[in-house]
Formats: C-alpha cells, sequence, structure tokens
C-alpha cells in the first residue's frame, strides 16, 4: 500500500533577495543615468535584460542625448514619469513620448534609432527597460508604439492606493502594452500613508520593484528611495508603505530559460549571432 502525499495548499509569500542602489553610469552621447538591472552584481533578471533610470535637473546630465544606434533581438520599453524623449527610427518610425507616457518598441531583427531626452518645467525622470524576445522571435519584423500617459489605465485599489498599469493584468483590466510570449507585467504604484496591497504579479515570474518615493516594506525587508528589491519566487506579493506613503515600480516577465550572447545594443542566443548583427549594421542591413 502507498500512501498519497497531498502538497499542502500554503500560500508563499515572495520576499526580497536583493537590494541595490544600481550603479552610476554613462550611455548615449555621455547621458547620466543609474543602471540597476545590467550591473557587474545583477547582469539580468530572465527575460529583464536591463533597468536604466534618468532623473536630473540638470539639462548639461542628458542634453547630448542617443544620437543614431541599433538595436536587435529584444524590446525597450522607456516610461517618461517627468520630461520627454523624442524618437526617430529608419524604419519611418518617430515618436514624442512625454510626462507619464510609454515607448515600445520591438526591436526584432534590428532597428537603428536615436532618442533625444527633453525636460518638463526644469525635470527630468524616466526609466528604460529592456525586455528579451525569445530565440524564435528574435528575428522578427519591428514595431513599435507610442502610447500617452492617457491610454494607461489607472486603477483605483481603494483607501488612496493606485497602479498605473503599463503592461499586464490587474483586477480584470489589462494594461496599455502588447502581448508577448514573456507576459510581461509592469505597473507604477502608488500606496497612500500606511495603505498596502496585493500586487498580482503571475505566480512562476522573475521580477523587482524599485520605489522612488517614500519606503516600501515586503515582508521584513523595507526597500528605499532610490533602491531596487528583486522579489523571491512565491504566489503572493504583499506591500506596505509606511506614515509617508510610498511610489513604486513592479515589473516582472516570465522567464525564458535560454542562453543569452550580449554585446552592446545586441542581445542574440549566441555568439554567432553577435557577429552576425555586427556584420548586418555595418553593411546597413538593419
Ligand atoms: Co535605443
Amino acid at each position: 500500500m502507498t500512501a498519497t502525499i497531498e502538497k499542502p495548499a500554503v500560500s508563499t509569500d515572495r520576499r526580497i533577495v536583493y537590494r541595490s542602489s544600481g550603479m552610476p553610469t554613462q550611455d548615449g552621447a555621455g547621458v547620466k543615468l543609474t543602471r540597476l538591472v545590467g550591473t557587474p552584481k545583477l547582469p539580468d533578471l530572465d527575460p529583464i535584460l536591463m533597468l536604466d533610470t534618468f532623473r536630473s535637473d540638470n539639462p548639461n546630465d542628458y542634453v547630448a542625448g542617443f544620437p543614431e544606434h541599433p538595436h536587435r533581438g529584444f524590446e525597450t520599453v522607456s516610461y517618461m514619469i517627468k520630461g520627454s524623449i523624442a524618437h526617430l527610427d529608419n524604419h519611418g518610425g518617430k515618436g514624442i513620448v512625454t510626462d507619464g507616457g510609454v515607448q515600445w518598441m520591438t526591436a526584432g531583427r534590428g532597428v537603428a534609432h536615436s532618442e533625444m531626452p527633453a525636460q518638463t518645467n526644469g525635470q527630468l525622470f524616466g526609466f528604460q527597460l529592456w525586455l528579451n524576445l525569445p530565440a524564435r522571435e528574435k528575428m522578427r519584423d519591428p514595431w513599435y508604439a507610442d502610447i500617452p500617459a492617457s491610454d494607461i489605465p489607472q486603477i483605483d485599489l481603494g483607501g488612496g492606493n493606485s497602479a498605473k498599469l503599463i503592461v499586464g493584468e490587474w483586477n480584470g483590466v489589462k494594461g496599455a502594452g502588447p502581448d508577448r510570449a514573456i507576459a510581461p507585467f509592469f505597473a507604477d504604484v502608488t500606496l497612500a500613508a500606511n495603505g498596502s496591497i496585493d500586487v498580482p504579479i503571475p505566480v512562476g515570474h522573475n521580477g523587482f520593484i524599485y520605489v522612488f518615493e517614500g519606503d516600501a516594506r515586503v515582508g521584513t525587508e523595507t526597500v528605499r528611495t532610490g533602491q531596487l528589491g528583486v522579489l523571491s519566487s512565491g504566489d503572493r506579493l504583499h506591500i506596505e508603505a509606511d506614515g509617508q506613503g510610498a511610489r513604486f515600480l513592479v515589473i516582472a516577465g516570465k522567464p525564458l530559460r535560454e542562453p543569452i550572447a550580449k554585446y552592446g545594443p545586441f542581445v542574440m542566443n549566441t555568439q554567432d549571432e553577435i557577429r552576425r548583427a555586427i556584420q548586418d549594421y555595418q553593411s546597413g542591413t538593419f
């Protein structure tokens, strides 16, 4: 006779397993930014390849922008809290993302573009996220969308708490971003003083929070303003604010578990594919 052992139906809370204030760096034509994911200590968080933030009231920190440069094999998602980025690419894509808007660009087999930041009322504060594509979609057609702030659902979570849902699903509301193999989740959450919420990240997703106002508590850990907190696995994410309230991003995706070969703006699966990307860009076939 064999006994059947059933898994106990306990829920496991996600915890914070790593905290970081990121690494100051420069990119483009000398834009000062902070790299939060894509650093030596946190090279990636499958399927999230990179997160940069730029925040300054001094135009000299960013005015030179990002002149023309290529991308292949992944997607860039730019989210501007304050200020704007003008975008121009070699496939006829052109737009400006501004004050609460998102620019979603699927590089696929290749895009060459420029990105030029500009401030609003003296302020620039934004993020650029790189999301990986599965091997079978790395050479797909490029795609591009400007998503204005007015198209991003704002979800009332009660008690003065709210979330802007850039992509993913929350309380039956679908975010503004496209459907993708990695089922991306990206929300900008505001908690009132002493507010708390459960964030519905799918089980099995990798993810993190990035706090930019107040402090956020996850279990016994506190993630402070300017810190990234990488989440453990689990089936529940509960976040609390103290008396000052808090505002933070929650970003997560379904891991691809595929090899990553990275070289600057190209993210492929093998070194051969990287060599091919460099050749293709140099011979002008992007
Ligand atoms: Co770019």
